[in-house]
Formats: structure tokens, sequence, C-alpha cells
């Protein structure tokens, strides 16, 4: 059996990794470790309830497992909550990560790490795993700082960047972009969306398979995982109210400038997979048949 943790299993994708891992339980022998009780509606795996940045109790748990992987989605992922609290943030964003890399060593284990568009600045767009970061906001640094670390150890470890994650899991700590307007446009609430602020959006169910593809393959080094399609989130809204056919004259648009958030967004990211369709055989669809197979799961 393969063994394999996952940090942050009440998550949007630890959850979508649990759905998938155990599907093959007589494959992968699955601990989830998230804070608080188990909110997956799962009991067939091992629950660890902890907080990850106690690092001594992180450590005793890894050790007693001993792990073949851990797959790492717990992260302070909220941009303008780290950029209000920055030492918070690089406890769970970069910290933890060094204390995973240096448990994977002294185990032999392999690191799977999620990444973001958001290490880029925003003015080229179609990003290349090679292209040259420049984060805007103190989340993106934090990330950035994260795949640092595994550039600079001797583990085995795959960093999976990814962008505008979406999708539906059992019981949700936060929403998503698809989720928020789906239910706003379900509730005749009006929303305001940026139209100047591009992404490939990712449904989270190609995000696990990638995790999954990942241990498979034993890639390694990074990898962009996205759908296909660069879209204005504003026109990420209109085709979710196309799809489920709601009313999409609820939504309307804003620019950036005029939103005034706490930390800067990128204007254009969207990802080049030409790297991960070759060497994991990946080819994720665009946008719209994405929320189409979403849509799906839902009835
Ligand atoms: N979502 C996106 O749009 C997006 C975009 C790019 C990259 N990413 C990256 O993708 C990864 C997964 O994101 P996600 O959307 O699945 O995030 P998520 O839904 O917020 O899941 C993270 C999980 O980690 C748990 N967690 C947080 N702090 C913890 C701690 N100290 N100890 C134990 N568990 C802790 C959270 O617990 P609670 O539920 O109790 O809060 C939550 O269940 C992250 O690395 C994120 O940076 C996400």
């Amino acid at each position: 059996m393969i063994k394999v943790v996952i940090t942050g299993s009440n998550g949007l994708l630890g959850q979508s990794l649990l759905n998938l891992l155990l599907k093959e339980n007589d494959k992968y022998d699955v601990y989830g470790f998230s804070r608080g009780v188990n909110r997956s509606g799962r009991n067939d795996f091992q629950y660890i309830s902890i907080d990850i940045t106690n690092k001594s109790q992180l450590t005793e748990e890894l050790l007693k497992i001993k792990p073949d992987y851990i797959i790492n989605t717990a992260a302070m992922t909220q941009v303008d909550a780290c950029e209000n609290d920055k030492a918070k943030c690089d406890i769970l964003n970069v910290e933890v990560v060094e204390w995973l890399a240096a448990i994977c060593q002294e185990l032999s284990a392999h690191l799977i790490h999620i990444s973001t568009d958001f290490i880029f600045d925003g003015k080229k767009g179609w990003y290349k795993e090679t292209d040259e970061p420049n984060p805007l906001s103190y989340y993106g640094l934090s990330k950035l700082k994260s795949e640092q670390v595994l550039e600079k150890s001797n583990i085995n470890y795959t960093i999976l960047r990814t962008i505008l994650v979406y999708g539906k899991v059992f019981d949700m700590s936060r929403s998503n972009i698809v989720l928020w307007v789906k239910e706003s446009l379900e509730n005749k609430r009006e929303i305001t969306i940026v139209d100047d602020q591009y992404r490939t959006p990712t449904y989270v169910e190609d995000l696990a398979l990638a995790c999954k593809i990942s241990m498979d393959k034993n890639a390694t080094g990074i990898f962009n995982i996205s759908s296909s399609e660069l879209l204005s989130i504003f026109d990420i809204a209109k085709q979710v109210a196309a799809v489920f056919n709601l009313d999409d004259s609820y939504i309307k648009s804003i620019s950036t400038a005029t939103l005034n958030q706490t930390a800067n967004r990128p204007i254009k990211t969207g990802f080049d997979l030409s790297k991960t369709n070759k060497e994991l055989n990946f080819y994720p669809k665009t946008f719209k048949d994405d929320l189409q197979r979403f849509k799906e799961t839902l009835m």
C-alpha cells in the first residue's frame, strides 16, 4: 500500500483528494490532517485532528505514520488576510513547508505542494513554469518562498501551480468563484466582478487528479495546472450564469482600480500547459466543458 498524508483534508482540494484516492483504497492508505473535527463526511480513512503549525505534533505524527507521499494542501489562502497578518502567513505558507521538507528528507518521502499564479506580476500572461516570478502580494511572496524551500532541498518534490480553484465538497469553510456566482444569482443578488483581470480557472477535480498523476508518475519539478482558456473574471461569471441557466443581468462589472482591495492582484495570469500536457500526459479542457462536468456532479 502507498501511504499518503493529505494536509488540509477538510479543504476544497483536500476533500477532493480524499474522494479520488479512496476510490482505490486497495492501493492508497490515506491519512488526513486538518484542524478540529473531520468535515469530509467520510470515515474510511485515518483522520488526525491537528494544527500543523504545531511543529512537534506534526513531526511526531508524520514520523509515526512514515508516509511515502505528503500532499500539502493546507495554506493561508485569503490574499488580503495574508497582507494583514504577514507573520501568520509566513508560518503556515513557508515555515510548515520547511518542516515538511525536513521530515520528507528523513523519511525519503515525496512532497507534493500546491502553489499559485499569484507568484507572477500579471504583466505577461500565459505563464510557463520557467517564467520569472515577481509577486505583487504577500500571499504570492509566501508561496514563492515555499517553492524556493523545495528547490533548495534534496527531497523529491512536485510543485503544482494552480489558478482560481472551484468546485464543491461536503462541508466547506469557504466559498469559491463559481459557487459564489451561482448562489448569488439563484438568490437574485447583484454582484460586482472585475472585468480587467484574466485567469485560466481550475476545476478542483482536475487539480486532485494532477496530484494523483504526480504520485503515479513520480513526477518531480514544477507543473502548471489550470483549464486551457484565458477569460476575464467577469466572463467567468457570465459563463457560470449561462451553464446554470441563471439571469446574468445581476452581474455588474468593475475595474481593478476602483475595487481598492488590500493586496494587489496580477492583472493577467493564465498558464501555458505544454509541459503538463507532455510530461504528465494531462490535457485540461475549457472552462465551459469543466463547468458542464461540475454541473453534472450537482444533479
Ligand atoms: N483556492 C484557490 O483559488 C487557489 C488558487 C491557487 C492556489 N491555491 C492553493 O491550493 C491549495 C489548496 O487550496 P484550497 O482552495 O483547497 O484551500 P482551502 O479550501 O482553504 O483548504 C485548506 C485547508 O487547510 C486547513 N488548514 C488551514 N490551516 C491549517 C492548520 N494550521 N492546520 C491544519 N489544517 C489547516 C483548512 O482548515 P479550515 O477548513 O479549518 O480552515 C482547510 O481545510 C493551497 O495551497 C492554496 O494556496 C488555491
